[in-house]
């Protein structure tokens, strides 16, 4: 497998270093990113050969991943776009650029897979959402699932609108889990612990809480309920998050960031 990552920035950082350490076996890697340090930083790490331009990289590749951002991605689909084969794989990891917008500047009809990573993916515990239009077969979701499985876990998904949701439920989400831990944290010190003290309380319970819940057979429903007795002090705090209408706020949090997905998609590159 010979893959071309087009913009080696933080993702595309992650996803290399992830493929280098999992059993998946990588023939050549190749990247394209203006910046000279970003090309140096990667060729210390790894074995891949750098380039200052996206049209150099592709030739001769398998697979290549668009990993710039969006405001960019039309520019190298100008400089790439007729020079993309049928036989190449694109794997996007841009977000809210649909499959139909990339296919519009490409010369060929190269199949076209679009993915939504988190950040997580920078220490391999990710997940991403991923799409693929029929026109997609078996061996190109493979590639794509073999790449992304290497940065944590996938899901598929069957309607690419479903990746706005995605990307409001996980590609938003570490931000989500990182403001409970502050508000655990700062209500703790209100409380009267130190400061650090509460630091780690609240960041621990979470990587604690959330690695129990991914090793066991148990659901995050029953887990919540084994901790709240009745009368006890659990079941005294999540009264409270009910009557705050705890559920009904992060509904509306994940329709707002969905919504605003579909908008910035529609505001994004024009097909
Ligand atoms: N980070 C996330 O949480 C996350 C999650 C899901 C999806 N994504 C998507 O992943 C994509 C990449 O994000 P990122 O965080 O990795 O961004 P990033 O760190 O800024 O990386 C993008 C890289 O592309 C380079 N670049 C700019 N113009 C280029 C060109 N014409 N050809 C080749 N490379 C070029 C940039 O160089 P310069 O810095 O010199 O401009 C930069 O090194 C984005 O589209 C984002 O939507 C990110």
């Amino acid at each position: 497998m010979r893959i071309a990552f087009i913009g080696g920035g933080n993702m595309a950082t992650a996803l290399i270093g992830s493929l280098f350490a999992s059993r998946h076996s990588v023939d050549r890697i190749q990247v394209a990113d203006p910046g000279l340090d970003a090309r140096q930083g990667l060729q210390k790490r790894w074995p891949v050969h750098c380039f200052e331009r996206a049209t150099d990289a592709i030739k001769g590749m398998d697979a290549i991943v668009l990993a710039v951002k969006p405001q960019v991605l039309p520019l190298v689909l100008d400089e790439i776009g007729d020079l993309v084969s049928d036989e190449q794989l694109v794997i996007s990891i841009v977000a809210g650029i649909h499959t139909s917008q990339i296919a519009a500047k490409l010369k060929s009809a190269a199949p076209i897979v679009r993915t939504m990573p988190n950040t997580p993916a920078l220490i391999g515990l990710g997940i991403t959402g991923m799409y693929a239009p029929i026109s997609c077969n078996l061996k190109q979701r493979q590639l794509t699932q073999n790449l992304m499985e290497s940065a944590g876990e996938v899901v598929w998904l069957e309607r690419e609108s479903l990746l706005d949701v995605v990307t409001a439920v996980s590609g938003s989400g570490p931000a989500y889990f990182y403001y409970l831990v502050e508000s655990l944290r700062d209500a703790g010190v209100r409380q009267g612990l130190p400061a650090d003290v509460a630091a780690r309380l609240a960041l621990y319970t979470a990587y604690g809480a959330s690695t129990m819940a991914v090793q066991s057979k148990a659901d995050v429903t029953e887990l919540r309920q084994r901790v709240t007795t009745r009368g006890g002090t659990t079941e005294a705090a999540m009264n409270i998050f009910e009557a705050g209408h705890f559920t009904e706020l992060v509904n509306s949090a994940i329709a707002a960031a969905t919504r605003r997905g579909q908008e910035l998609s529609e505001e994004g590159m024009q097909p």
